[in-house]
């Protein structure tokens, strides 16, 4: 066997330890299923073996499941060529192998014992789940957990069979549709495992367990078997499904297939014997698997944010910059996020403001998050107490000397983002660091080849560009200038992994990538809004789309004043060529009469005082435009879904052709993580991709001559019909590098 070493010892108990060679983690490849067949049918006729224990060679942890590029190739989906039920039975057969091969573990009439020696995740828990008797290690990052729906799936190893029967349904439920993780003491208290022993004592313990107690039948395998709680024919239980059902359906709005499934294969699999159940299970899971969300969903969580997380765009060539310092100008909102990232990463921050005052006011900001992970138990004190020491506030430019990099966060404002460029260069490219430090701009709105005029080395200058609450968002834009040279943009991208966000690299335009997508988002919330449409109704087609908040609520979060702000600034930008939104004006006016948006509580939406309150519409925007449509037939929402979702799409399309961004994976990440683009496409090209470019261009001909120009279809989406390609055809970077 490749995938497992064995080891039978005195008292007949054969360990097989898991240890897939050449790989960091263990993951289940159909190789490694066959490993586990050979120890469950050795296990079975072998009369000197009298129990198993499985465990992992890694120090990495135990398992990490199903392997993913295994089944993203198509080890999964076998039915090829085959049509109707053929190809049906075949993805069924390859979906069930899993299932199967743990099936006859459990039932090959020797104990089974797991030592949990790391994490155990999806099939890496399922495994165990199907193992008679559970030891976890008490390490510090051990943990188990069912994750499979947070990249379109759900458990399909037997873990939605398995866990209800042995923590309930409700627990159960819960565990696996938000895809939560336990630590050993929460798993133990949870009843996952049977036993939490110091770590290195797992298999000890396991040995133990099948010397001298031994059960090689599983709970659900016994004859006075009952679900824990009731299952879907109790009345307790029914009560659970119920809920359960109308809870899912308010999170997901049915667009996930994976959490519709599950609650399916729950439900339906709990009410018949074990070995239906999990065939139930496999054809659920087959479904799944077979929808475009899932494939879409697993590359972009799974295999594209590793990609971009190890810094997929840097040149090569380049050594890695390590930072000591980094200074930050303008101690604002964004400059305060930006010194506290960078000094929870353990790099030294001089935050620079224009007085004493205001310099403090940004470390003050920190130290209030710092307070914040302290009470909530993720910091100790003695640890935020050395991340805060890392920032010095002070109004002195000559601080700035000796830095690595400088990120300017002041006002957006040409002239002063030109004065204080100078200003900070002065010091900068002098001393130790002269040769090698960069200067990166968080401006959102001003092109960088504009602001690099004033620099004096325009190759060293470069946009790094955070979202708001910088402590939170997970992303940065780093935008090139037209002189910013390969060297300068692979010490950005250094930075912005050493402080553990995800970067992605655009190109020089207005409003870069994620802004530029994601205004025709509120915007088209706006036009309807002048249409007539309910304010309620546009909210919740918004909501029902995947996205995080509707339209207007979204603008009322940004906050009014800023939007109307970049509005003025951008049509005094573009002179001419602006064409005016319907509703600024009124959104403008009621900036006027003092409606900020959610920061002053009063926007599309009153906010009550009370944060457990909820909001309530502003009954005002009916003045504004009378409302004409107060309600909408199924067809209808459709119909203002799709406008919300195809005026980013096609704006995502406008920026390919432009060369604006280049990879669709970071197209695809940066919409989710910049901007919360619905998650279920695996993001803002996928769900192109998933369409088919041919259909979504006959659709935006369609709406263009029905909405008008914001829809009309990039010359580059037709070349692309005609050829066949999608975006990951024609511009994917990693199946490229791969084929070279
Ligand atoms: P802010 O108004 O909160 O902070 C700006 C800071 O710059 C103030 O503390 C101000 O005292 C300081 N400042 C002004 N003149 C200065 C000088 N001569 N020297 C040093 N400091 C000076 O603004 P915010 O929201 O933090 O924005 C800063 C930059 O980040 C802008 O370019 C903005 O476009 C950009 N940005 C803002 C986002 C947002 O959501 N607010 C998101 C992404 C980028």
């Amino acid at each position: 066997m490749e995938n497992f070493k064995t080891e039978l010892d005195a008292d007949g108990i054969l360990l097989c330890t898991f240890d897939v060679p050449g790989k960091t983690m263990n993951t289940f490849t159909k190789a490694a299923l066959g490993d586990l067949e050979t120890i469950a049918n050795r296990a079975k006729t072998e009369a000197e073996i009298k129990g198993v224990v499985l465990t992992s060679g890694k120090t990495t942890g135990f398992c990490a499941g199903a392997d993913l590029e295994e089944m993203l190739g198509g080890a999964w989906e076998v039915g090829g060529d085959l049509q109707g039920e053929a190809k049906l039975k075949a993805n069924f057969d390859a979906a069930f192998e899993m299932n199967r091969v743990y099936r006859l573990l459990e039932t090959c009439g020797k104990p089974v014992a797991v030592a949990i020696n790391g994490v155990a995740l999806g099939g890496g828990l399922e495994v165990s789940l199907a193992c008679h008797y559970r030891v976890m290690g008490n390490g510090p990052k051990t943990q188990v957990g069912l994750p499979e729906i947070k990249i379109g799936l759900f458990p399909g190893g037997g873990g939605s069979q398995r866990l209800p029967r042995l923590i309930g349904v409700q627990n159960a439920l819960l565990a696996m549709s938000e895809g939560k993780s336990f630590k050993p003491k929460e798993a133990l208290s949870q009843g996952i495992v049977h036993e939490v022993v110091d770590e290195g004592k797992e298999v000890e313990a396991a040995k133990t367990w099948i010397k001298t107690k031994g059960d090689p039948v599983a709970p659900w395998d016994k004859k006075d078997f009952k679900i824990p709680g009731g299952g879907p024919y109790h009345p307790a239980g029914a009560q659970i499904f119920i809920m359960g059902n109308a809870m899912l359906r308010k999170q997901s709005y049915g667009n996930y297939p994976a959490v519709l499934n599950l609650m399916h294969s729950v439900y339906e699999g709990l009410q018949v014997p074990f070995d239906t159940a999990i065939k139930i299970e496999s054809r659920f899971f087959c479904n799944t698997l077979a929808t475009p969300q899932a494939k879409a969903m697993i590359r972009t969580f799974f295999f594209s944010m590793q990609a971009l997380g190890k810094g997929s765009g840097r040149p090569a060539g380049v050594a890695k910059t390590e930072f000591a310092q980094v200074a930050v100008l303008g101690a604002g909102m964004m400059g305060a996020g930006i010194a506290y990232v960078t000094a929870m990463a353990g790099i030294k921050v001089v935050l620079v403001d224009r007085d004493q005052a205001s310099a403090d006011k940004g470390k003050a900001h920190c130290e209030d998050l710092l307070k914040k992970a302290v009470s909530r138990g993720k910091m100790t004190q003695d640890k935020a107490q050395g991340v805060l020491d890392l920032i010095t506030a002070t109004p002195d430019y000559a601080a700035i000397e000796g830095s690595d990099l400088v990120v300017e966060a002041v006002f957006e404002n040409t002239e002063l983002k030109d004065q204080v460029t100078r200003q900070a260069e002065a010091p900068l490219y002098k001393g130790a660091k002269a040769g090698s430090a960069i200067f990166g701009t968080n401006t959102s709105t001003i092109p960088i080849s504009l602001l690099a005029k004033a620099s004096s080395k325009p190759e060293n200058y470069i946009g790094i560009h955070f979202f708001s609450p910088v402590d939170k968002m997970l992303l940065v834009e780093i935008i090139l200038g037209e002189k910013t040279s390969d060297e300068t943009l692979a010490k950005a991208i250094d930075y912005v992994l050493k402080i553990k966000k995800t970067p992605i690299v655009v190109n020089d335009s207005r409003f870069f990538f994620a802004n530029r997508c994601f205004i025709p988002f509120t915007a088209e919330g706006m036009i309807m809004w002048s249409e007539g449409v309910a304010p309620a109704l546009i909210d919740n087609a918004g909501r029902m789309t995947g996205m995080p908040r509707g339209p207007l609520e979204m603008m009322d979060d940004v906050a009014l004043d800023l939007l109307t702000k970049i509005t003025s600034e951008t049509a005094k930008a573009m002179g001419d060529a602006y064409q005016p939104i319907p509703g600024e004006k009124e959104v403008a006016q009621m900036v006027a009469d003092g409606r900020l948006g959610r920061k002053n509580g009063k926007g599309f939406y009153d906010y009550p005082a009370d944060r457990n309150t909820p909001k309530t519409l502003w009954q005002g925007t009916k003045d504004m435009f009378p409302v004409t449509q107060a309600e909408a037939n199924p067809a209808e929402v459709e119909e203002l879904k799709k406008r919300l979702l195809y005026v980013q799409a096609v704006t995502a399309a406008r920026c390919f052709e432009e060369g604006v961004i280049t990879d669709p994976r970071e197209a695809d990440v940066g919409s989710i993580l910049g901007w919360g683009f619905a998650p279920w496409s695996g993001g803002i090209v996928s769900l192109i991709d998933a369409i088919g470019i041919p259909k979504f261009v006959e659709e935006l001909d369609r709406m263009e001559k029905a909405y008008g120009e914001r829809f009309k279809a990039p010359q580059l989406l037709r070349e692309m019909a005609a050829k066949g390609e999608t975006f990951y055809s024609r511009f994917g970077k990693a199946d490229k590098a791969k084929a070279a």
